[in-house]
């Protein structure tokens, strides 16, 4: 259990105790940690209930904590009736004893395991990974590995945009530099070649000319909106290109996303949920929702208690184009029926906030979403430069993920010390690149913006992902020095000085910050907490003399607990899906 459950399970006991019934007693991490460990307010909340102070309440709980497990804390109350409770070293040496080989680390699973779909990544096909779609990679995957981690069952699902203009703007560039081809001849032929009249670079260069064409040329712009829809209805020449779109960007997505460690379980896209459009659109009509508004299909979706205007959810414009919307609620429709999820989380940015509102709001209205099902927006906010705008390029472009990361790795690799081999430095550079834009980018809420500071993200003190690489590297040398099998297992006996008590009760507290950023699904929580406890350490280890220690049962001790921190710091990076490094 987790020690902050363990302590409020006793409280609301010694609550009861004392004869206040049924009170929901609160616990949490002392502000004050020269006083206690742990602090209590709730006997502030009852004042008045029971015709006595506050200070009366606490006293007379305190005692009968005290009463019951006077082994496990020292118990304190301090006006105007907070109760402070101390663990005791005996009780602190037993919990980490016990958590030792355990490899959720005092972590317990969740009660009600929930089966969760997660759509995040959002790529779209033809067009670069930009750094806007490596926010929802990183925080969806670290929300994907926290979920896991309690127990729930987590499907990722990418979510392609393959299904837009952007297909057809391509269509038409590659139509006017090379009209001879096959795919624009005839529109039922039989074969077209096997491989791709392009590579990623020509992809992307044709998709970039064709945005830019489409801005100054409306012609082209309507060449390529008529494209799309010819696309959508079945041309089969336009189809077979789709397909090479398809190949070719999805396999330059899987290596872009594999650099940054993030997978995904579906790679599903819009074009998949086009097969249930009709039947969705049917599904409103048949249940009125769908009603025609200035020639477009839409449903309202406004109700009393709004305060912020709700714009109707169009799904069908004059044209007969259906839209996101249409595509999203398929997909909703789709993924009920196939997984019957408890929950389906969409981390997205914050600025499509709306359109996710009016889905949910027609999902369950039209009961193609069943109420128990929960659909969770994670919102995220831009990365920006040091003027306070999206993050561009030198030259003012958008910047492409892959020239990011590249700049990551020349970031790192300047920092590395000269001990490195040569044919290690790229792979070492990278992990920490990768590593410091994750944690500068996880350590905030996803609602927030914030600035990419490559010196800051990289620097090896601070908060930062390279601060806590580095204290798994340090662990994993003195424990070499210590020099015993890795197998052997040593009790960690009562601690002697504070650094050493502070890094025990840090380690305690491992299950309660994974909780805590679980149910908030706020992986930031994880690097707060990580943060600390590397400081703890570091504090530990500057302090205390470990490999000269002559107590052999101490420094076996010791050994114990360098092993303990070092399993945390892992789990800890494993959850916010940052690379440990042994050197660096
Ligand atoms: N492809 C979209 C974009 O780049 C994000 C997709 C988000 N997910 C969804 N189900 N609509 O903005």
């Amino acid at each position: 259990m987790s020690v902050l459950n363990a302590i409020r399970k006793d409280l609301i006991d010694a609550f009861n105790d004392a004869s206040y019934n049924r009170v929901s007693a609160e616990v949490s991490v002392s502000r004050r940690p020269e006083l206690c460990d742990f602090q209590c307010n709730t006997a502030l909340k009852l004042t008045g209930q029971y015709g006595k102070t506050s200070l009366e309440i606490a006293e007379s709980v305190a005692e009968k904590l005290k009463d019951r497990h006077e082994l496990h804390y020292d118990v304190s109350v301090q006006t105007p009736g907070f109760i402070n409770i101390t663990l005791t070293d005996a009780w602190l040496v037993n919990y980490l004893n016990s958590v030792l080989e355990d490899p959720y680390l005092g972590s317990e699973p969740a009660i009600n395991p929930q089966k969760i779909i997660v759509d995040f990544g959002g790529a779209n096909v033809a067009k670069a990974l930009h750094v806007g779609h490596l926010r929802s990679a990183v925080i969806g995957e670290s929300i994907i590995r926290l979920l896991r981690f309690k127990g729930h069952e987590v499907i990722g699902d990418i979510h392609l945009g393959d299904w837009g203009l952007q297909m057809g703007l391509v269509i038409e560039m590659l139509k006017s530099e090379q009209p001879d081809l096959p795919y624009f001849q005839f529109e039922k032929a039989k074969a077209y070649p096997n491989l791709p009249p392009f590579d990623i670079d020509k992809l992307t260069e044709l998709y970039t000319n064709a945005n830019i064409k489409s801005k100054e040329d409306q012609a082209f712009r309507a060449l390529a909106a008529q494209a799309t829809a010819s696309l959508q209805e079945g041309h089969a020449g336009y189809l077979a290109l789709w397909q090479h779109m398809m190949n070719v960007s999805v396999a330059d997505l899987k290596k872009n996303y594999g650099a940054l460690q993030v997978t995904f379980d579906l790679w599903l896209g819009e074009s998949d949920s086009q097969a249930a459009i009709p039947f969705v659109i049917k599904w409103l009509e048949d249940r009125k929702l769908l009603v025609v508004s200035e020639g477009a299909k839409v449903v309202f979706v406004d109700e009393e208690t709004d305060k912020k205007p709700m714009p109707p959810c169009i799904f069908q414009k004059s044209n007969g184009a259906v839209l996101y919307g249409a595509t999203d609620l398929a997909t909703l429709y789709q993924r009920i029926e196939h997984h019957h999820p408890d929950e389906i989380i969409y981390v997205v940015d914050k600025r499509q906030e709306l359109h996710f509102e009016q889905i949910a709001r027609v999902a369950y209205k039209s009961e193609i979403v069943p109420s128990h099902t929960k659909i969770s927006f994670i919102g995220f906010g831009t990365m920006n430069g040091h003027d306070g705008k999206p993050f561009k390029t030198r030259d003012g472009g958008v910047m492409s993920l892959k020239d990011l990361i590249n700049t990551l790795i020349q970031g790192a690799k300047s920092r590395l010390v000269d001990t490195i081999e040569d044919k290690d430095k790229d792979d070492i550079a990278l992990a920490i690149g990768v590593g410091a834009l994750k944690f500068g980018d996880l350590s905030n809420l996803p609602v927030r913006d914030y600035v990419f500071d490559l010196e800051q993200f990289t620097s090896f003190e601070g908060k930062t992902g390279p601060y806590i690489q580095y204290a798994l590297v340090r662990i994993a040398s003195i424990k070499k020095k210590i020099n015993v099998e890795e197998s052997e297992t040593f009790p960690i006996t009562p601690p002697v000085t504070d650094s050493e008590r502070n890094l025990m009760l840090k380690l305690c507290m491992f299950s309660a910050w994974v909780d805590l950023a679980t149910s908030l699904r706020q992986p930031s929580k994880i690097c707060d907490y990580v943060f600390e406890l590397s400081q703890t350490f570091n504090h530990f280890y500057h302090e205390v003399h470990i490999i000269s220690e002559q107590d052999m049962i101490k420094k076996m001790s010791y050994y114990s607990l360098l092993g303990l921190t070092q399993k945390v710091i892992k789990q800890c990076l494993w959850l916010l899906g940052i690379q440990e490094l042994e050197k660096m």
